[in-house]
């Protein structure tokens, strides 16, 4: 008989609710906001749960990256988060929050009213608390081998662009591998053994794309796959979620234009 229910042991529990702030007139500060957090520890033998954190907005930045620094620093050390630029140039923080993928460093805690909850970035193994494994994304990433490639000599100073050609570039460089698209998609979610996904495509788009390139046909041949490349359908989520307001689904139809006008 098909099983209906999660097994017990991926069910998420209620987890603690961690003692509010306390101002200096000993009552609890006029602007706070609670945060419900995912917490998992894949090496300790229980469920993973969502704890509950109440920070004073006062004394924290407006960010909700500034909020969870500020759990980590004064209420719970062992909250565990991945973050290094804190101005969506590192794509380190990705994560859920409030139900959509995006960057904790550029997403304001004044954009959700209520509560605010926070998860790791969807259909990963999770290395602990929010840090998702991105080992699988990493290789699919460097499968498409995001280097310039060439036949032709090297020229003395430097490969030559024009600007018309150094345009066809944007919408494409600015993508900070995140993940946020990759892990909104539902296809790349049930096939991500298989199928690059958004980013690895974009990626992979960004060298077709580049007039100084000289390695489209093995590029193009690369992707040639039912899997790899058409496992997309054009469902949008990926467009929708990109913090750096990008558009995979685009370039991954331009490869698909490729494919077909080097058929023709
Ligand atoms: S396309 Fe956007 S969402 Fe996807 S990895 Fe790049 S920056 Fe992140
Ligand atoms: S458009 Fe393609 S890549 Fe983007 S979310 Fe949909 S299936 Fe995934
Ligand atoms: S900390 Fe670098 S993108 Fe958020």
């Amino acid at each position: 008989m098909a099983q209906l229910t999660l097994p017990t042991g991926s069910q998420v529990k209620r987890g603690k609710v961690w003692p509010g702030p306390v101002g200096a007139n000993g009552k609890r500060p006029k602007r706070t906001k609670n945060f419900r957090v995912y917490r998992y520890d894949p090496d300790q033998d229980a469920n993973p749960r969502v704890d509950t954190y109440t920070v004073d907005l006062e004394g924290c930045g407006p960010m909700v990256l500034d909020a969870l620094i500020k759990i980590k620093n004064e209420v719970d050390p062992t909250l565990t988060f991945r973050r290094s630029c804190r101005e969506g140039v590192c794509g380190s923080c990705a994560m859920n929050i409030d139900g959509a993928n995006t960057l904790a460093c550029t997403k304001a805690i004044s954009d959700v009213s209520g509560s605010i909850s926070i998860y790791p970035l969807p259909h990963m193994p999770v290395v602990k608390d929010l840090v998702p494994d991105l080992t699988n994304f990493y290789a699919q990433y460097s499968s498409i081998k995001p280097f310039l490639q060439t036949q032709t000599a090297t020229p003395e100073k430097e490969w030559k662009q024009s600007p018309e050609e150094r345009t066809k570039l944007d919408g494409l460089y600015e993508c900070i591998l995140c993940a946020c698209c990759s892990t909104s998609c539902p296809s790349y979610w049930w096939n991500s053994d298989r199928y690059l996904g958004p980013a690895a495509l974009l990626q992979s788009y960004r060298w077709l794309a580049d007039s100084r390139d000289e390695a489209t046909g093995a590029r193009l041949d690369e992707l040639e796959d039912p899997f790899r490349l058409y496992r997309c359908h054009t469902i949008m989520n990926c467009a929708n979620t990109c913090p750096k307001g990008l558009n995979p689904a685009r370039a991954i139809g331009e490869i698909k234009q490729m494919m077909v006008k080097r058929s023709v």
